[in-house]
């Protein structure tokens, strides 16, 4: 059975934060990005944004401090990523991320935020062995972490899981395309979904995660076009990464975004700042003023 996810229950005429859909006048101060609005977003607003054509930013974030900068700037949507293996753990990969460190980390997120809603990841081995177990893992991330949502990655294959969760009142982000939990299947990070019959893939794997009742669909590491014409097809917005132009949302790990990520990082990462030098910088200045014995100064001591 089709669910109806809360995003997708109509909201009463007055009360739907969609001003463009229904009047064709964009109301700016209801805007994810740059509203008015101090309240938490709620995926109702995340519907409300598609209705309206309006694109909005999400960042990944792994701990309360870091995460109150990305809540301050406006970011509307904070995903307690998995990638937090690679960014914030020191692992090679997603894969060894387990639900204890994703919930404590969810839960400082949390705490360091007033007004994102906080998507929390369900980990490679929280879900995939059935929709019970999916749905005892996220209540765990809810209930313990206090997020506003849960991810997963699949498409059809993991349809039940979604559905379950939306029916027990869980929003779900979905995740297809490039979904890194699979890299030792694929023996990397290949992009997805080039030629006919992988193109078909994606749209019918977006559409099942849709109609299983998630409120929005990473799309990650597609051809632009492609992920422009998944975009048009649903009613749930796509939040894209190394997926072009055409998504409603944009999503990139805060790391790599910042420019803290050190060595390699893929193609479709646009670096804001260099945080690697500006610490790297902070830490040797200091070093240097404590070997050259002028830290601390008067100022900095008691009387
Ligand atoms: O774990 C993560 O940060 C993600 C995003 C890259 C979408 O899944």
């Amino acid at each position: 059975m089709t669910q109806l996810s809360p995003a997708q229950i109509p909201a009463a005429e007055g009360t739907t934060a969609a001003g463009g859909g229904t009047t064709g006048k964009a109301d700016s101060s209801k805007a994810l990005y740059g509203g008015k609005s101090s309240r938490r977003v709620t995926v109702r607003d995340i519907a409300a944004a598609k209705e309206r054509g309006e694109k909005w930013p999400m960042l990944t974030a792994y701990d309360a401090m870091t995460a109150s900068v990305f809540d301050e700037a406006g970011i509307p949507v904070l995903l307690v990523g998995d990638s937090m293996g690679n960014c914030h753990l020191g692992y090679e990969s997603t894969v060894p991320v387990t639900m204890d460190e994703i919930t404590i980390l969810s839960a400082a997120v949390v705490r360091g935020t007033k007004r994102a809603l906080i998507v929390g990841d369900l980990p490679f081995g929280a879900y995939q062995e059935s929709p019970v177990q999916a749905l005892r893992n996220a209540t765990r991330l809810v209930k313990e972490a206090g997020v506003g949502a849960v991810k997963l990655e699949g498409g059809e294959r993991s349809a039940h899981q979604v559905e379950l969760l939306v029916s027990a009142g869980i929003p779900v982000m979905a995740h297809v395309g490039l979904t890194p939990q699979s890299v030792n299947a694929y023996g990397g990070y290949p992009v997805q979904g080039r030629g006919e019959e992988a193109a078909q893939q994606l749209l019918r794997d977006a559409k099942a995660v849709q109609d299983a009742g998630a409120f929005a669909v990473v799309l990650e590491a597609v051809p632009a076009e492609l992920a422009a014409e998944v975009t048009r097809s649903l009613h749930i917005p796509t939040v894209g990464i190394g997926a072009g132009i055409g998504c409603d949302a944009q999503v990139l790990v805060w790391t790599d975004m910042a420019g803290l990520t050190g060595g390699h990082v893929p193609r479709f990462v646009k670096q804001y700042a260099n945080v690697r030098e500006v610490l790297g910088t902070a830490a040797k200045d200091f070093a240097e003023e404590v070997v050259g014995g002028t830290f601390p100064a008067k100022e900095h001591s008691f009387r």
